[in-house]
Formats: C-alpha cells, sequence, structure tokens
C-alpha cells in the first residue's frame, strides 16, 4: 500500500526536482495557489484537483507585491503547522512554502501587468494589486509547471485576470474555477474573516444577503440604480462603510450594466470596521 505524505519545499530546486520526476511519468500535475490561513474555501478547491489530477501542488505564499503600503501584509494571518495538517488531511502530494527570496530573487525587477479586466473595482481601488497576483501566478506557474490551476469564484475578478494572463501569455495550463463556499449564514469564507470582532461577525452577512436581494430585484425587471441605492443605504444603516463598490456587470468582461441580462454578475466591496470584504454573485435570468 502506498502511504501519502505531504512533502515540503522551500525552494524553488526542491520544487523542481519534485515535479520534474512527475512530469517525466507523465503524471497530470493540479496546483492550488494560495496565502495560507487555510479554510473550507481553499480546502474546496484541493478537493477539486485531488479528484481531477494525479499529483496536486499547494503553494503558501503572503506575495508581498499585492499589498498596498497601508494594507495588512505585516498582520495578514500566518498559521502553516494547521495549513500542513490540512493538506495532509486532503491528500496533497507537494506543499511549496518559499521564503520571499525564492518569488522575488535578489535585483528582482520583472512584473506581469494585466490591462482591461485587471483596470476596474479591485483594480481602482488597490493599485498594483493586479499586478502583484499577475506577477506572482506567472512565476509560480514557471515553477510548478501545472496542467491545471485552480481558483476561486470568490474572487471573480482575480480569476477572470489569472485567466486573461494564461491566455495572453501562451502558458500551457488550463484554470479551473470552483464555486464560493460559504457559511451557513451566507459569509463567503475568507481568511481575513478572522479580523472581524464578534460583533461585525454578526453583522458581515448582510453583505451576501443584499447581494441575493438585490439579484432577485433584478431578475424581477427592476433596473440596476434604485436597487442598488438600497442596498448602499442599507449596509450603511446595518454598520458597513459606504462601498468601494457596488456594481452590475457582464461577468466575462466586466463592462458595466444597467439592468440584468444573460451573463450580469453583482460585484461589492465594502469595508467593516477594519475588515475589508468582498463578494459577488450571479444574477439569476427572470
Ligand atoms: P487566497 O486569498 O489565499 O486564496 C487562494 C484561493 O482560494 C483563491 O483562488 C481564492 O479565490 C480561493 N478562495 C478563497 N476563499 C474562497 C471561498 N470562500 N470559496 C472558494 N474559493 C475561495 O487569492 C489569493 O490567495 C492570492 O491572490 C493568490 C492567488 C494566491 C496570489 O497570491
Amino acid at each position: 500500500m502506498e502511504v501519502s505524505t505531504l512533502v515540503l519545499a522551500r525552494t524553488r530546486a526542491e520544487l523542481r526536482d519534485r515535479v520534474a520526476a512527475w512530469r517525466r511519468q507523465g503524471q497530470l500535475i493540479g496546483f492550488v495557489p494560495t496565502m495560507g490561513a487555510l479554510h473550507q474555501g481553499h480546502a474546496a478547491l484541493v478537493r477539486r484537483a485531488r479528484a481531477e489530477c494525479d499529483r496536486v501542488v499547494v503553494s503558501i505564499f503572503v506575495n508581498p507585491t499585492q499589498f498596498g503600503p497601508n494594507e495588512d501584509f505585516d498582520r495578514y494571518p500566518r498559521t502553516e503547522d494547521a495549513d500542513r495538517a490540512l493538506l495532509e488531511s486532503l491528500g496533497v502530494d507537494l506543499l511549496f512554502a518559499p521564503p520571499v527570496r525564492e518569488i522575488y530573487p535578489p535585483g528582482d525587477s520583472t512584473r506581469v501587468v494585466v490591462g482591461s479586466v485587471a483596470e476596474p473595482m479591485e483594480g481602482e481601488r488597490r493599485p498594483g494589486f493586479f499586478t502583484g497576483v499577475a506577477t506572482v501566478c506567472t512565476r509560480l506557474f514557471a515553477l510548478v509547471s501545472p496542467d491545471r490551476a485552480y481558483f476561486g469564484e470568490k474572487d471573480w475578478q482575480q480569476l477572470l485576470v489569472v485567466r486573461r494572463l494564461v491566455e495572453d501569455l501562451g502558458l500551457p495550463l488550463t484554470i479551473e474555477a470552483v464555486a464560493t463556499v460559504r457559511e451557513a449564514d451566507g459569509l463567503a469564507l475568507s481568511s481575513r474573516n478572522a479580523y472581524l470582532s464578534p460583533a461585525e461577525r454578526a453583522v458581515a452577512p448582510l453583505l451576501h444577503r443584499c447581494l441575493v436581494e438585490a439579484a432577485e430585484a433584478l431578475r424581477a425587471g427592476e433596473p440596476f440604480p434604485p436597487v442598488r441605492e438600497r442596498a448602499v443605504q442599507r449596509l450603511v444603516r446595518s454598520g458597513f462603510a459606504a462601498p468601494d463598490y457596488l456594481d452590475l456587470r457582464d461577468e466575462g468582461t466586466l463592462v458595466p450594466l444597467a439592468a440584468a441580462r444573460p451573463g450580469a454578475r453583482l460585484f461589492i466591496a465594502a469595508r467593516l470596521g477594519a475588515t475589508r470584504l468582498i463578494d459577488n454573485l450571479a444574477v439569476p435570468l427572470g
């Protein structure tokens, strides 16, 4: 009987040696990039990869280039022991958890800049964020050389940005999307939920509830502006800051929409106390 144990790689060289051996054997390699503080949302990505691939590689790397100067890089939750135990229980073959210099070597000066789908919403509110994401994903794809990489719909815009760069650079992998995993009350799982106080945690599900209700009103034929106004009022009355954005857009191009139509999706980012939450929801057809 083969006992599967999680192998840990800290350097590019260790990673490449392992993966090269699997490649030579013609094995299908699945890859799940993460920043750690793993939860059941990450686990859903890993389970998909485990079901579809011969080998599963997970990376844990809190990527400095995707954090703004006033963002939470220093206090981002780091829980590597618990993460390793979870990945082992999920049957992951290899964990790549490098120090920063393995991804950004001394003298590093190459960036991957995506236009179009990277420009609105998160791109506008977090300058440099998607350049950081695109740069680290490109480097991780080059190092891991996966056949498939798995991304969550929770970060829908990130998924589109990564698809765009894979297409534009002609990288030899496919990007697979996994549905958002939510708590029973609707709150999307996120490593940043750990920042919420008990009082904030009680209010946080309203973010998703407002999207659900807005989607229902849009499906019933209401135009977006009054639907948006109602949702914003309700969030602000309940203790959220005015949202960074609450948009209705085409889910493939991110072009703004004025009313529901096939492929319409709602996107929101709003701060609750010191914690910034994001979510998105498809608008079902009438
Ligand atoms: P992180 O926030 O750790 O998320 C890693 C992956 O898990 C992403 O693809 C994200 O969309 C997915 N994910 C997070 N919460 C989820 C949920 N509730 N349901 C389903 N999937 C969920 O996203 C990043 O890290 C980074 O930007 C990264 C891509 C690793 C680049 O640094």
